[in-house]
């Protein structure tokens, strides 16, 4: 079957998307924020500014506050193989998914499935092979079809401690890197990533449903971690989502940002949040924030004004990038939440009887703002995106070109690298930036300097690209990088 990519499917899904928001909002347009009155409800607000705002849930927690706050629905616990998989990837005890599911269909929130392949919580299907979780795959996925908008077909694959690598234990285990060059993307590789998506976007296709596949982890929210350090685990899973939507295959519609944002070093909101949405986004997927809530300590024990400007800045940065298309919060009041003593919801009370904190008030306001100047349904090239053609020699080995994402004082720069008439096995692209800018970071490239002429070189994985095939890695900076001019040289 023809399947459109999902870059060419990203209209309609937005498209719909809206609409299923709004019909249970009674709000009537998408787009900035309009001149009349603001809205009162996060969910009215948000669909008004082209997004989703959910809230993770359980049965028993589906007061009248869920559908009038909230336009979208994960089940926090109920989906996930603990709960619902039998030992040979079946279902079982799907009550309270159902329960959700109804609930969510009644009142028009869109519902996301949580989750198919994870080392946690993976209950009778705990270290089984692929071919169960393919069969796991298939018989979720086909039990709510299209009634599910989004799915975390991968959830917390890589390590902790900010290490760049991916978990070792199951079911990662089930992977196998053939050259042992710590990537899984080369021939010969396995990959319980690339082989459970293959096996759900199968599925999706086969069934012609609209259901998008993500992609979900925590602590990747920032380009660089507390103290300035590049956020390896970031870069690591930006490095396989690239892989698998920039190749032939196109397996990964969505990337999720769990968003538990606490005092740990490697949790904390850092000012390139937006930057590193952006990148993601870039890459043609849509960007969720999953899992939210902030730790009052990030406030200094403040559940005031501090925390709420903590999620103030998350849902600006969410709203200033035109694919990052949710946000959903993990439960709806502090004593519910599963770190209540961190009180980092949008609530206090519970059961049913909630009274909303200053941030509830601050991200009704910042939904309401909108997406200032950022087109929800238009591709997510900022206006002051600009592409730059390289000098190349004639006949060109390779070209780049740099699309620039810019902001006052910063500057998000990504750069294909495209082979001429025959393949190449690697290249260098020399960068003359403009005086005043200067790159603080980079990815899917080695660097040589920071400012003037910088020498970018591939990595191990993208240095081979075939004959009129392309490549891309990125750096961001300081300053403004307009004018930027790009050499590429094949090694
Ligand atoms: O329902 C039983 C109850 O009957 C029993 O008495 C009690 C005894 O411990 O346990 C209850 O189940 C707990 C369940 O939450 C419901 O409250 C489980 O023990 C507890 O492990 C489970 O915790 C969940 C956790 O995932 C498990 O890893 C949290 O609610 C849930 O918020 C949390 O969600 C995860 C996401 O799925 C993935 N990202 C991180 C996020 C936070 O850890």
């Amino acid at each position: 079957m023809n399947v459109p990519s999902g870059r060419a499917r990203y209209r309609p899904v937005i498209a719909a998307l809206a609409a299923a928001v709004l019909a249970g909002a009674g709000a009537v347009a998408v787009g900035k924020a309009p001149a009349q009155a603001a809205e009162t409800t996060l969910r009215a607000a948000a669909a008004k500014a082209g997004l989703f705002f959910g809230v993770a849930a359980s049965p028993g927690r589906l007061s009248s506050i869920v559908s009038q706050e909230f336009g979208q629905l994960t089940p926090e616990n109920d989906m996930k193989p603990d709960t619902i998989a039998t030992s040979s990837g079946g279902l079982r005890n799907t009550g309270n998914a159902d329960t959700l599911v109804n609930y969510a269909q009644t009142n028009n929130m869109l519902v996301r499935g949580h989750t198919l392949v994870w080392h946690s919580q993976a209950g009778q299907l705990q270290g089984t092979s692929q071919a169960t979780l393919n069969t796991f795959i298939g018989n979720a996925l086909t039990r709510w079809g299209s009634r599910i908008a989004y799915w975390d077909v991968v959830n917390e694959a890589l390590d902790d401690n900010n290490n760049g690598r991916r978990r070792t234990q199951w079911p990662h285990s089930l992977s196998r890197d053939a050259n042992g060059d710590g990537d899984f993307f080369d021939a010969g590789d396995t990959d319980v990533i690339r082989n459970s998506f293959r096996r759900a976007k199968e599925v999706v296709q086969q069934n012609n449903l609209n259901t998008k596949l993500c992609i979900n982890d925590y602590d990747v929210e920032g380009l660089t971690v507390r103290g300035g350090a590049r956020n390896n685990k970031a870069q690591a899973l930006y490095d396989i989502v690239r892989a698998y939507t920039q190749g032939t295959e196109r397996l990964i519609d969505c990337v999720g940002f769990q968003a538990h944002f606490n005092d740990n070093p490697n949790s904390v909101i850092t000012d390139d949040l937006q930057a590193n949405i952006q990148r993601f986004a870039d890459l043609g997927v849509e960007v969720h924030i999953t899992e939210l809530d902030i730790d009052d300590d990030l406030s200094n024990n403040d559940i005031g004004q501090g925390q709420a400007n903590n999620y103030r800045k998350v849902v600006r940065a969410c709203l200033n990038v035109a694919r990052c298309t949710g946000i959903t919060v993990w439960g709806i009041a502090d004593s519910e939440s599963w770190r209540s003593s961190e009180r980092g919801l949008l609530f206090t009370g519970g059961s049913g009887n909630y009274q909303k904190k200053a941030a509830y008030s601050a991200v009704l306001d910042e939904l309401n703002k909108g997406r200032s100047g950022v087109n929800p349904s238009s591709p997510p090239v900022s206006p002051s995106a600009s592409t730059s053609p390289s000098t190349p020699t004639d006949p060109s080995p390779c070209s780049a070109t740099v699309s620039l994402n810019s902001w006052t004082g910063g500057f998000v720069a990504t750069v294909r690298v495209t082979a001429g008439s025959s393949s190449i096995n690697g290249w260098r692209v020399t960068a003359g930036l403009p005086t005043g800018a200067a790159v603080t970071n980079h990815w899917s490239a080695e660097r040589t300097g920071a400012s003037g002429t910088v020498q970018f070189a591939n990595v191990g994985y993208n240095g081979p690209i075939a004959t009129g095939q392309s490549t891309e890695f990125g750096f961001q900076g300081t300053g403004a990088a307009d004018g930027t001019t790009l050499t590429c040289t094949a090694t």
